[in-house]
């Protein structure tokens, strides 16, 4: 018999002997099943894993068998487990660590005795998808000089490295790295990880945008907020009084946030009027009264806030633009005895002035009611407060700093 000669060919030559020399066995296919899912979904920073559960007949696939994962071909093998106990019906997983994102097909197979296989035909595709989840930062009320810190939280990766950093991206579109937190113990929070950023704000950090990265081997995401900073009101150097002919024009500029609105020193005043501007944290406020009433040489200017007040005493400066009518090309070259072609000069000159002079009271009345009218209107929109767009349209001189308002609260 020659199973009988196998065993005594094993008794005397081991194992490994045996193994040589035994001879595979045919196996009944339709005995081998294996249940799987389908079709896997999973995320950039998650471990993939296959459950599994595997039958094959029992009495052929003896116990140390090696069941194996592979990847496309069946050749192409990426895992494999040895089992001892031949348990067919135990359920059982594949891990598969640091996939980037992609499609995938995995398949099993088993190998038994004497380098006896069975592939099964089920196939497990597998999705890898981009991280959906951004991290989630926290900002606190933001107020300036008073030292405040933001928090980022990002999801845990299964086994991937994390790097987190924080950006700063100025009001001009330039951007800084603030903080690096690369491959460090970050600390636990909720179902991931958080990194703390503290800053100390100022009123230059308004409206600017602060962006937490998070970086894993195989996928980056990362959130932005615009900064919200609340500032005491400062009164910028532009800021000047003129008198232009009869007239004292003053204008005063502030930026807070809240927006600051400015006053003039009104009382005892009869004739003047006030217009205000507002572009995104600034106020351009223009008082304009007859010069002659006015016996001081500056001009105070206040603005306030929630956070503060501020105040400025503006130099009363003279206009050099004060008129300059003798600016005829010089004609007359040593010719005194042209006396009256000078009197019909002089008599055209006052007719142009005059013209001009009611020209511009003229406009000047149109002007003042335009004004007027405009003041009403601002007013009535600073008390609805917000009204953005208004002014925007108004603005003809925007500032340097094009703040834009919205700001994003998470
Ligand atoms: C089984 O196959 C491997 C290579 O695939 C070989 O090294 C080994 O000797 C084989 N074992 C037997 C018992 O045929
Ligand atoms: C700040 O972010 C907002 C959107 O979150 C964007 O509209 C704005 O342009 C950004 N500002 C700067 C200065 O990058
Ligand atoms: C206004 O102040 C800034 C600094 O705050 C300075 O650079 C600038 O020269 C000043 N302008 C005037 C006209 O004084």
């Amino acid at each position: 018999m020659t199973s009988l000669h196998f065993v005594i060919f094993c008794v005397f030559f081991g194992p490994s002997g045996c193994q040589i020399n035994c001879i595979p066995e045919a196996v009944d296919e339709t005995k081998f099943t294996v249940n799987v899912t389908e079709h896997i979904r999973v995320e950039s920073i998650d471990c993939v894993v296959i459950p599994h559960r595997v039958t094959f007949p029992r009495g052929r696939v003896a116990a140390r068998y090696q069941k194996m994962l592979f990847q496309g071909d069946p050749s192409n093998v990426i895992d494999k487990k040895v089992v001892y106990d031949a348990d067919s019906n135990k359920e059982d997983s594949f891990s598969i660590k640091n996939l980037p994102c992609g499609e995938y097909d995995y398949g099993f197979k088993l190998e038994w005795g004497c380098n006896q296989t069975y592939t099964f035909p089920e196939r497990v595709h597998v999705s890898v998808l981009p991280l959906a989840t951004k991290p989630t930062v926290l900002v606190p009320l933001l107020t300036e000089e008073e030292r405040s810190e933001l928090i980022c939280g990002v999801a845990k990766p299964c086994s991937q490295r994390l790097r987190v950093c924080w950006k700063w991206t100025k009001a001009d579109g330039q951007s800084a790295v603030l903080s690096d937190y690369r491959y460090g113990i970050l600390d636990q929070w909720f179902y991931g990880y958080k990194d703390t950023l503290r800053i100390n704000p100022t009123a230059h950090h308004h409206n600017t945008n602060i962006t937490c990265v998070a970086e894993y081997d195989n996928d980056l995401t990362e959130a932005t907020v615009t900064l919200n900073v609340k500032f005491k009101p400062k009164i910028t150097n532009d800021s000047h009084c003129l008198v232009k002919g009869e007239l004292l024009v003053c204008m005063c500029v502030s930026w807070g946030n809240p927006l600051p609105p400015i006053s003039w020193p009104l009382e005892n005043l009869t004739t003047f009027s006030v217009t205000s501007l507002r572009i995104a944290q600034t106020v351009r406020s223009t008082f304009t009264m007859p010069a002659s009433e006015y016996h001081s040489a500056t001009v105070k200017c206040t603005s306030s806030n929630e956070r503060g007040l501020a105040e400025t005493s503006i130099i009363i400066r003279n206009s050099e633009e004060s008129a300059k009518p003798n600016t005829l090309p010089g004609r007359r070259k040593g010719i005194d005895s042209a006396l009256p072609w000078i009197a019909g000069l002089c008599f055209s000159l006052n007719l142009v002035f005059i013209t001009a002079l009611i020209v511009h009271i003229c406009q000047r009345r149109n002007n003042k009611q335009k004004e007027q009218s405009k003041e009403i209107d601002i007013y009535m929109s600073l008390k609805k407060g917000g009204v953005e767009e208004e002014y925007s349209v108004i603005s003809a001189k925007p500032k340097p700093k094009p703040f834009t308002k919205t700001g994003k609260w998470l």
